[in-house]
């Protein structure tokens, strides 16, 4: 490769260069816009964003082929965040399965349907830590812990770059680089303030174990973070991401977050964005509109404000990865083929199993669930028979006519009755929705938030269910019969309302194509529900930013001392924590021990619980791990989430479930932002979810004091 790149780079001219940089979203076929075929024959185009037709992508990698000097194809980008056409749950409902595995799984399933097409780089995973509900693109990662966000980045990493047999190398992306979740009030593309140790400890992990798994490009973000846009920060793009995270893959900006250099207020015009995002360590210039890249970066050669070897390094890595993606020894697709790999069996399969997982019951009083298979059941709410919503935000190419939705699998079930008695928020047919109740033996129902309030730009302040479908609820629940929620959104809304009022509540986000059959199966029990939330639950709006790897404050929240960290209007307690999530079987823990309670820096953590299947049926547990760090040379949060292990445990069993944690795994950056592990006094717990846990002190020794 080495041989052949060296070979390519000194034929090209700055021009060509400069085009590998550039990459243009559809454009080409809208005269809106500047870039047209002319510049791609010129060669002053290097990949294109959103085409995912196998026949025009073969048409415009034959133009770049055989109509430019040098015939380098291109690359082709897509945003392929839960499945191309077999759509997947939302990463952050698929996250609750806290199943990595099965991430892999349907990241490679999706890379391969998006890479037959000639889609060779994959806008995807989403790795921001995300702490505050107000913020939408929860919806697009795998919540608020940096350890279980770090597990999902390797495996969707993996997945996406897991080189199907017949199917080209496909790039995945890791983004937003960096602490995109963190933007203040929740609010979109917002700035950040943050200690460089938050950063460092919270934030830049998932991030890290992307780059080790192997991501071959990384995406920057739109915002601006301690006062430098992100897309144009040296200290960002070289210092941390490429010297300390020694990232070697290319770096592509959002989409447009390069000419918001200028609006952030940090550079004066375009020219200034291109100089100062190329020598920032910016490769790849996301076009959206403007192309400052395209338009400057030649006269700053001849300026000298880019150097030969800033521009050649770039150009290298962008070469690499095409080399990398097979586009030099065959850059065409078979469209034939492209087609036949869309919604196979295993794909839906899989997209069943992920979608099963995915689920989270939050309350069962009375054990009104699972329903029994002959009772006449009325299906409510504006969820219930829609297939669109199913979908949930940023689908690919997902189709609402290949989904399974609620209503449909549910009548393959039992007898049902149909009533939507609402829209998302206005009231329509509550009365017939009532009537309708009366004449059944139980109701669920269905309602959330739409998928349109999640995502990107999606940031809200009031993240309830809206009020029509609270209305609908309560109304159908005065029926008098048992009654379960299921709740479907893209974000910890406030579910106070909706668990004071249903006897049963299922969570999850959007589940995808297989969606129906997953509820179905889980209402009726065909299926044990076994997911756990991946962000802490508030009991109100302005509970937000929530998570429970807070640090401890110097004043603690206690109920009866006003001058207490908390609020005066509402419980300071979420009202679900993190790693919640019941089942319909019962685990009791009992008998956790440690194998030392004096551990050196070299030693390793083995902590065991015995787990008891307490209940009637067998079912999979996720036993989770957490250590504190009492004193710290800088305080520690107060729990940490180190490992976790699923268990299949059948009912009335008890199972030994033992995690193993190096002691090297118990550190943090310290003010000087080194990575140590401190002597003292530590606290391992363990447990079903972050709050209800049994607890063991032990301490570690041995290591250098700095
Ligand atoms: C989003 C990115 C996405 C890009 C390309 C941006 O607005 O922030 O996550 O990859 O668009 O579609």
């Amino acid at each position: 490769m080495r041989e052949f790149i060296d070979s390519l780079l000194s034929k090209m001219t700055v021009s060509e260069k400069m085009g590998q940089l550039v990459q243009c979203g559809n454009s080409i076929y809208n005269d809106d816009y500047k870039v047209g075929w002319d510049l791609l024959r010129e060669g002053k185009i290097g990949s294109f964003l959103g085409i995912c037709d196998p026949e025009i992508i073969n048409e415009l990698q034959r133009t770049a082929v055989e109509e430019t000097r040098l015939g380098i194809p291109l690359l082709f980008g897509f945003d392929v965040i839960h499945g191309f056409e077999t759509t997947f749950p939302v990463p952050w409902a698929e996250a609750c399965s806290w199943d990595t595995e099965l991430a892999k799984k349907t990241a490679a399933i999706a890379s391969a349907e998006a890479g037959a097409q000639g889609i060779n780089w994959i806008y995807a995973p989403m790795v921001d830590v995300a702490r505050d509900a107000r913020w939408g693109r929860i919806v697009e990662g795998a919540g608020e812990d940096p350890y279980l966000g770090g597990e999902f980045a390797k495996a969707r990493t993996e997945g996406v770059q897991s080189d199907i047999p017949d199917i080209p190398h496909v790039a995945a992306c890791a983004k937003h680089f960096a602490a995109y979740g963190a933007a203040e009030g929740g609010r979109d593309y917002n700035s950040v303030d943050m200690s460089p140790q938050t950063l460092y400890n919270m934030y830049l992990p998932p991030f890290q174990k992307a780059i080790d798994a192997g991501a071959d490009s990384i995406m920057t973000a739109f915002h601006d973070l301690n006062g430098e846009p992100c897309t144009g920060s040296y200290e960002l793009l070289t210092e941390i991401l490429r010297d300390k995270m020694n990232f070697k893959g290319v770096t592509i900006s959002d989409a447009g977050s390069t000419n918001q250099i200028k609006t952030h207020g940090y550079a004066e015009d375009d020219k200034d964005v291109a100089r100062i995002a190329l020598n920032a360590g910016l490769d790849v210039e996301m076009c959206f509109g403007i192309y400052t890249y395209q338009d400057h970066i030649e006269q700053l050669v001849e300026e000298g404000k880019i150097s030969m070897e800033v521009l050649d390094r770039a150009v290298r890595r962008v070469l690499e990865l095409k080399y990398k993606c097979g586009l030099f020894e065959n850059p065409y697709r078979d469209v034939k083929k492209a087609k036949d790999i869309l919604l196979t069996k295993t794909a839906l399969d899989t997209a069943y199993e992920s979608a099963v997982k995915s689920v989270v019951l939050l309350k069962n009083d009375n054990s009104v669930l699972p329903f029994k298979k002959d009772i006449k059941l009325a299906v409510i709410g504006p969820f219930a028979d829609n297939s669109e919503e199913m979908l949930g935000a940023w689908s690919a190419v997902g189709k609402a006519e290949n989904v399974i939705n609620p209503l449909c699998a549910i009548s393959d079930v039992t007898e049902t009755v149909y009533e939507k008695g609402c829209n998302f928020d206005s009231c329509v047919d509550m009365e017939k929705a009532v009537e309708t109740v009366k004449q059944c033996d139980a109701v669920v129902v269905f309602i959330g938030e739409p998928r349109d309030m999640n995502g990107e730009g999606k940031s809200r302040t009031r993240n309830v269910i809206p009020k029509a479908q609270l209305d609908l609820l309560k109304a159908v629940k005065a029926a008098g019969k048992p009654t379960a929620a299921v709740v479907i959104a893209g974000r910890p809304v406030v579910l106070t309302e909706v668990c004071e009022t249903a006897d049963a509540v299922i969570f999850s986000g959007a589940l995808g194509s297989m969606a129906g059959k997953a509820y179905a199966d889980i209402l009726f029990g065909v299926q044990n529900p076994s997911g756990k939330l991946v962000n802490t639950f508030p009991t109100t709006v302005g509970q937000a930013p929530l998570y429970y790897n807070h640090n401890n404050t110097g004043k603690p929240p206690v109920e009866e001392f006003f001058w207490t960290s908390k609020y005066c209007d509402c419980p300071i307690e979420p009202l679900f924590p993190f790693g919640f999530g019941l089942s319909y079987t019962s685990y009791s823990y009992d008998n956790m021990r440690i194998n030392s309670e004096c551990l050196n820096i070299n030693d390793t953590l083995s902590v065991s619980v015995d787990v008891t299947n307490t209940g009637g049926r067998d079912g999979e547990e996720t036993v989770q791990f957490y250590i504190r760090d009492v004193v710290g040379s800088i305080v520690r949060p107060v729990k940490e989430l180190k490992a976790y292990k699923k268990v299949f445990i059948k009912a009335g069993e008890t199972k030994t479930v033992t995690a193993d944690i190096p002691v090297s795994d118990m550190g943090f950056y310290n003010k000087k932002l080194e990575y140590v592990v401190e002597n003292g006094k530590f606290i391992a717990y363990v447990g079903g979810n972050s709050r209800d846990t049994l607890e063991r002190e032990f301490e570690v020794t041995g290591s250098e004091e700095t």
